[in-house]
């Protein structure tokens, strides 16, 4: 199984808690991170954009750095690791990110992909201006599915002459090409979001599902699968878990409680309140799993809480779901629980077996 870091491009990472550690986002942290998840062999990191945080007294993600430009600068820190940004289709078009992924491609020896995410919240593109309107909601994968057609495209030939109903290229062209294959992820969720994933994307993400229950994100799986059997493709699914890891079941449950005895509310009450806008595609279900009480403090992105022994033996558990590819993790203390994945997680885990060899070969 392939295990990437979802590093924190926005302040706190994904812990919406004022009694989580509290950070700014900088060049050197995630610097530090990436070239500690290369050393333990993670396979990938991908960074988010976020362009409006929520707020509260955490100040929850009101500060984010821009994807594209840090990946340009991680890939020039790193050897081995692959490098996802996250483009921002509404406001980035397909011949700009073309080109600058062409440029991290160069950066990076061949090492870059893209993520491409329709945006959901209205805020982050109102305050530029650049939100379509709320019709927009019942378009997103539409539009998406012109635009990865533009990109791949210009990534293939050099040149589109693609005409749609969102983009018309006149003999665009961009060069030098990227010298490796550029692999598209997304994050769809909604029956139109897998849809386009299945047809276009190389992996597919979704978000895990509640604490210690490893397995849970199977449904996700079974619909992947379903949309793969009309697509006829074989896109793989990689899952968002969040570790909190400590020498004892007890402890690393007593650090999660904490994080959750300090949620930030008012940050929370902001993102239900986004999420409701989109009645239209599907996605108010995916913010209703967010905010669900359960785990609202890590936005319930499935979280595993325990030993080390406990973490591998969950994460194994993952591995074995049909049609997980890997799995994207995030931690309450992003140095600290790296290094303790790769000391003490990743030697027990039977689905990195393979890695040993694979490192030793390096
Ligand atoms: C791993 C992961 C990364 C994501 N990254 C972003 C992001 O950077 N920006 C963003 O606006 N949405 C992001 N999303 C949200 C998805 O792109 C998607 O909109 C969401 O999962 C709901 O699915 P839907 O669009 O099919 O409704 C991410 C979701 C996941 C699970």
């Amino acid at each position: 199984m392939n295990v990437g870091i979802f590093i924190p491009i926005g302040n706190n990472g994904w812990l919406i808690s004022s009694s989580a550690p509290q950070y700014m986002p900088s060049f050197e942290l995630n610097k530090k991170i990436v070239q500690k998840a290369e050393h333990y062999g993670f396979d990938f990191a991908l960074s988010m954009i976020k362009l409006r945080g929520f707020g509260g007294k955490t100040e929850f993600w009101d500060h984010n750095l821009e994807s594209f430009t840090l990946m340009a600068g991680l890939a020039a820190v790193t050897s081995r690791i692959k490098l996802f940004a996250t483009a921002a289709t509404l406001v980035m078009p397909p011949a700009i990110v073309a080109r600058m992924t062409s440029t991290i491609d160069s950066i990076s020896g061949g090492r870059f992909g893209v993520n491409l995410v329709t945006g959901w919240q209205r805020p982050e593109y109102s305050q530029m201006g650049m939100w379509p309107g709320d019709e927009y909601f019942g378009k997103r994968y539409a539009y998406l599915s012109e635009y990865v057609q533009v990109l791949r495209d210009l990534w293939g030939s050099g040149k589109s002459d693609f005409k749609g109903e969102h983009f018309k290229m006149e003999d665009c062209r961009v060069s030098p090409k990227p010298q490796a294959k550029i692999e598209v992820i997304c994050a769809g969720q909604s029956e139109s979001g897998l849809a386009f994933s299945s047809k276009y994307a190389d992996y597919n993400f979704c978000f895990g599902r509640g604490v210690n229950t490893p397995a849970a994100f199977a449904p996700a799986a079974e619909n992947l699968a379903k949309a793969n059997a009309i697509s006829g493709r074989d896109v793989s699914l990689y899952v968002l878990l969040m570790v909190i890891a400590a020498d004892t079941d007890e402890q690393a449950m007593a650090k999660w409680e904490s994080y959750k005895a300090g949620a930030d509310q008012e940050a929370l009450a902001w993102l239900s309140e986004q999420g409701a806008v989109d009645t239209k595609s599907g996605a108010d279900t995916n913010v209703r799993q967010m905010t669900n009480p359960t785990s609202a403090v890590n936005l319930n992105m499935g979280t595993l809480v325990g030993s080390y022994a406990s973490v591998a033996r969950m994460l194994d558990e993952v591995a074995a779901v049909p049609g997980t590819g890997g799995v994207l993790l995030t931690f309450d203390d992003f140095l600290g629980g790296i290094e303790n994945f790769g000391q003490h997680v990743q030697p027990l885990m039977k689905s990195r077996s393979k890695l040993k060899l694979d490192m030793e070969a390096i």
